[in-house]
């Protein structure tokens, strides 16, 4: 093989795991212009009867996240329920500790509730364990699953919110093993903490799915002592453990910064290994799998401070060519992980280190929009467990890497197939020869790219379409066998 070719072998067969929708979700946080000036947002021309933004819901339905994660995020350790329910005149106006940013709680819980159903996904909501106590998260589940007869449910039947809503997905508290938390616990107050909420939440209604408080970050120093720690204590109660973690190119290495896939699957491994521990260690035959409730690229804008204003400009990220490899990369890994990875949410959905950008009265869809948009249209069924052959580049950071990352997926009753495709290299085409070794489709039905010479190109709103999905035509697979020209800086979708 030269140093400008590589294989790639894929066989029905060697199958990793089911590939879940969850995912292709998403995170909305009541921070900076998310919900207000993004999601919600009366003033704007573009808003419907209920102030929500038709154009960020079209551009959101786009992306068809199948979970969306809120109200927080560092915000909902100092959030109370209650404010954000009722006649919105009612409302309290409040200080939110975490952002520095004033709350006026006219988009609360019934509200989400709306938007998910209008842009056809399913909440995953969050319990306060910061400041918030184990009742109020009990409370909070009452008044959103309960039928009505009883003091919450009633409430909610008061609100103009007749029939329960059936959430099934459920945050117990964010980033509890931060400093920086509002009501931060050490691990065996967590524990503790939420062992007893997440059975009071499930005395409240059985059927829910419960993710733990698992590290914030892998540069956490706790870490990953303090996963095994709350997975030891809350294991029957809970269904997943929560990892987050931001990638960032913040020393100029575009080279270390392709390859950043060596820590996002180190992290995995890691932590399915805690997870594997603490399952026999316990002699259970119950599973609980990963969370990655809060993943993408945010290194570059770092303004977290609201100055006590109403939607402030916070973390507005604008993203960039390798950003968006990045993501795509990272996307791969959610495939070749698919067996312990059931749920993924980029953080965040809409201007807050968002795939899109509002102003207004316009909508930018940024670098990243595009790798997520055709990973959640086509990797489904079950993710393949692909053998990669490829030249190896050298990175400061991780060694020698794979200039080619390589992911597959095969859903046998949709009748389609995909392979996922980067090319690291910043300078050279790679002729990526994709071998089919059973089942064979007949043909590549259409091939979609993203690429560009420059990493750092990014669109704006003077020039939208600067980093794009281009559509190829497709080609037939002639004896198991398909040879592409991979440009240098490209993701590549072959769509089956
Ligand atoms: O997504 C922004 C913040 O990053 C979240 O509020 C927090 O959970 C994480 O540290």
């Amino acid at each position: 093989m030269s140093n400008s070719s590589a294989r790639v072998y894929i066989d029905t067969n060697r199958t990793i795991g089911d590939i879940s929708p969850y995912l292709f979700s998403g995170f909305a946080e009541h921070m900076g212009r998310s919900i207000y000036h993004g999601i919600y947002d009366p003033e704007s021309p573009k808003a419907d009867e209920r102030g929500l933004r038709t154009d960020v819901m079209d551009a959101l339905r786009e992306l068809n996240f199948r979970l969306i994660r809120y109200p927080g995020g560092n915000f909902l350790s100092g959030y109370n329920w209650m404010d954000g329910v009722g006649p919105k005149a009612q409302r309290p106006r409040r200080r939110d500790l975490a952002w520095k940013s004033i709350e006026t709680n006219q988009f609360g819980t019934n509200e989400f509730m709306e938007f998910c159903r209008l842009i056809n996904t399913r909440p995953m909501l969050a319990a306060n364990l910061g400041i918030g106590t184990i009742a109020e998260a009990a409370a909070l589940v009452e008044y959103v699953n309960a039928p009505a007869g009883t003091k919450y449910a009633d409430l909610r039947v008061s609100h103009g919110y007749k029939e329960p809503y059936g959430v099934e997905y459920w945050c117990l508290g964010n980033e509890m093993d931060g400093p920086w938390q509002i009501g931060h616990l050490d691990m065996d107050e967590y524990a503790r903490k939420a062992r007893e909420a997440a059975k009071l939440m499930k005395w409240q209604d059985p059927s829910i799915k419960l993710a733990l408080c698992g590290s914030s970050s892998t540069h956490m120093p706790t870490y990953p002592e303090w996963d095994r720690y709350v997975l030891e204590s809350c294991w029957e109660q809970v269904d997943y453990l929560s990892l987050h973690y931001y990638a960032g190119n913040r020393d100029n290495d575009t080279a270390s910064y392709l390859a950043s896939t060596v820590q996002f699957e180190s992290q995995v491994d890691t932590l399915a290994g805690v997870l594997r521990y603490v399952k026999t260690k316990r002699r259970s035959r119950h599973d609980v799998y990963l969370s990655w409730d809060e993943w993408n690229v945010w290194y570059k804008d770092r303004l977290e401070d609201g100055r006590w204003s109403e939607a402030p400009h916070l973390i507005e990220e604008v993203y960039n060519l390798e950003d968006a490899l990045v993501v795509a990369e990272w996307m791969n890994v959610f495939l070749r992980k698919a067996d312990v990875l059931k749920i993924a949410c980029l953080a965040q959905i809409v201007n807050v280190i968002a795939p899109i950008l509002t102003t207004a009265d316009s909508l930018l869809r940024q670098s990243i929009f595009y790798p997520f948009q055709l990973f959640s249209r086509y990797a489904s069924g079950q993710a393949l467990d692909v053998l990669t052959q490829a030249p190896l580049y050298n990175t400061r950071l991780y060694g020698d890497v794979p200039l080619l990352d390589a992911a597959a997926s095969n859903d046998p009753a949709a009748g389609s197939s995909a392979v996922f495709l980067i090319n690291r290299s910043q300078t050279e085409p790679l002729a990526a020869e994709v071998i089919w070794q059973a089942d064979a489709p007949q043909a590549i039905k259409a091939i979609y790219q993203i690429s560009g010479s420059d990493p750092r190109l990014a669109n704006s709103f003077a020039q939208a379409d600067l980093v794009t999905t281009k559509t190829l035509s497709g080609m037939p697979i002639d004896g198991g066998r398909a040879t592409l020209q991979l440009p240098p800086l490209s993701f590549t979708v072959l769509s089956c």
